[in-house]
């Protein structure tokens, strides 16, 4: 089973950006902390990330043809993209939508998300393990899916 990981816009500056809100982790530790967590699942995952909508929008397209689901953190554009939304919808891969804060704690505008309508679910709040969290809910649902 192979998972592709895509992180938008300001997420390459993890661990310098805010830590406060976002930690000091790096990508490269997200990455990592992924890439482990895959291979206790028996899974495998790859990562991209893009501070670029219509990148964001090719990197589902393009990865939808190798990979059976995404986690997405898809950073600011979860409030605002409805390209993104339709990109997700248009591959029809499973996905779990994450976020390294509590969004639902935060500015008004980061309770409404464009993506989670189409999610499998949501996971936000646990810093870097809302992504391993993510993966391996989804890993599951997966796994569940196909034996069914
Ligand atoms: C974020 C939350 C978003 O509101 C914000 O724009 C981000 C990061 C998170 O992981 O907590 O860039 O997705």
């Amino acid at each position: 089973m192979r998972i592709a990981a895509v992180h938008g816009p300001n997420l390459n500056l993890l661990g310098l950006r805010e830590p406060g809100v976002y930690g000091r982790q790096t990508l490269d530790d997200v990455n990592a902390a992924l890439a482990a967590a895959a291979a206790e699942l028996g899974a495998e995952v790859e990562c991209h990330q893009s501070n670029h909508e219509g990148a964001l929008v090719d990197i589902v397209q393009q990865a939808a043809a190798r990979v059976d689901g995404f986690v997405v953190n898809a950073g600011a554009y979860t409030h605002t993209s409805i390209a993104l939304r339709d990109a997700l919808a248009g591959v029809a891969r499973p996905y779990v939508e994450v976020h390294i804060s509590n969004v639902f704690a935060r500015e008004r505008f980061r309770h409404r998300s464009f993506l989670a309508g189409n999610a499998v679910g949501v996971v936000s709040g646990f810093g870097l393990h809302s992504y391993t969290l993510g993966l391996r809910a989804l890993v599951e649902h997966l796994r569940e899916k196909r034996s069914a």
